[in-house]
């Protein structure tokens, strides 16, 4: 595939995922200006003043003005909003697609909402850091990472293909899965081991007065599995409710293992606990 070249872009939440996409097409010289909006706008002022976007547009109306391609950056609570506030306003032609990590919800509101003439695509970079904001966002996020997208029967080939070129010139690898099959793995993969790390910093500070005392002991092995802990609360709730079927039927079979793996610890199971560390261990060193 040749290289892609837009014209103007607007992205909407220029935080990690939204100005690291704005870079790395600045950088791979597939896009002219790129316009920004952010409803924090002291994030989008640092977003201007870093280089980020070029410019900052003080509505929806405005930024999306004269876009070839829109992305949306923004938690994936608000993207359906989103959509339905720019749609009016946005050019004949223009592409608007998102980064958002649920994707049949988003996909199934967003579609409808589309005026004739522009089209949806549903996309899902599985790059990330713990970081939020304009300042958290770098060229190189994307590099050697995969990018979903989440095409529908309804969705043009042409803005499909487009999109794929766009996440190829960042550096990602691109692959196509149908929306519910991307939110199951993802609730797997992803979702799941986020709620484990929060609900595990719960239990292991315990109360209040406890916390200083026992995470100042805190060493390798917690502060590893805790890093995405620290991943910005208000994207993980919405996460947490737009994948909500996914991640329970995640989370019950998290529960099962986890009572399994108790009833063994209590009955002094030795045999039993090696061998469910060493199937553990063979599936976790068969990760590339
Ligand atoms: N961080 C990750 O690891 C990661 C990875 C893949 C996909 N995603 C997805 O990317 C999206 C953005 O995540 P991020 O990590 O860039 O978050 P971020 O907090 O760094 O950036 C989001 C930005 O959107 C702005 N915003 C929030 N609501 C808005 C609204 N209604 N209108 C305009 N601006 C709004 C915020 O002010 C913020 O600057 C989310 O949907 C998330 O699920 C995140």
């Amino acid at each position: 595939m040749n290289q892609p070249h837009i014209k103007k872009m607007a992205v909407i939440g220029v935080g990690l995922i939204g100005g690291s996409f704005s870079r790395a097409l600045k950088s791979a010289g597939a896009v002219g200006q790129v316009a920004g909006f952010d409803r924090d706008p002291e994030n989008l002022a640092e977003a201007v003043r870093l280089g980020v976007v070029d410019t900052a547009a003080s509505t929806l109306a405005e930024v999306v003005q004269g876009a070839d391609l829109v992305f949306i950056a923004v938690p994936v609570g608000s993207v359906a909003a989103v959509v339905a506030q720019v749609a009016p306003f946005l050019p004949p032609g223009c592409i608007v697609t998102d980064g958002g990590s649920v994707k049949a919800e988003v996909v199934q509101a967003c579609e409808p909402l589309m005026p004739d003439g522009t089209f949806f695509v549903g996309g899902h970079p599985i790059a990330g850091t713990e970081h939020s904001g304009a300042a958290a966002a770098f060229a190189e996020l994307y590099q050697g990472r995969r990018c979903i997208l989440t095409p529908t029967a309804t969705t043009s080939a042409e803005a499909l293909e487009l999109v794929h070129r766009l996440w190829l010139a960042t550096g990602c690898r691109v692959e196509c899965m149908d929306a519910l099959t991307h939110d199951r793995v993802f609730a797997a993969v992803s979702h799941l081991p986020h709620m484990v790390a929060y609900a595990l910093v719960h239990a292991v500070a315990g109360s209040a007065e406890e916390e200083d005392s026992i995470l100042a002991f805190s060493a390798g092995g917690f502060r590893d599995f805790t890093r995405i802990a620290s991943s910005d609360p208000a994207m993980w709730r919405d996460i947490a409710l737009m994948n909500r079927g996914a991640l329970l039927d995640m989370l019950d079979r998290y529960s099962v293992e986890f009572n399994t793996l108790r009833e063994h610890v209590a009955n002094g199971d030795g045999l039993w606990l090696e061998e469910f560390f060493h199937t553990s261990k063979r599936l976790r060193d068969g990760i590339a």
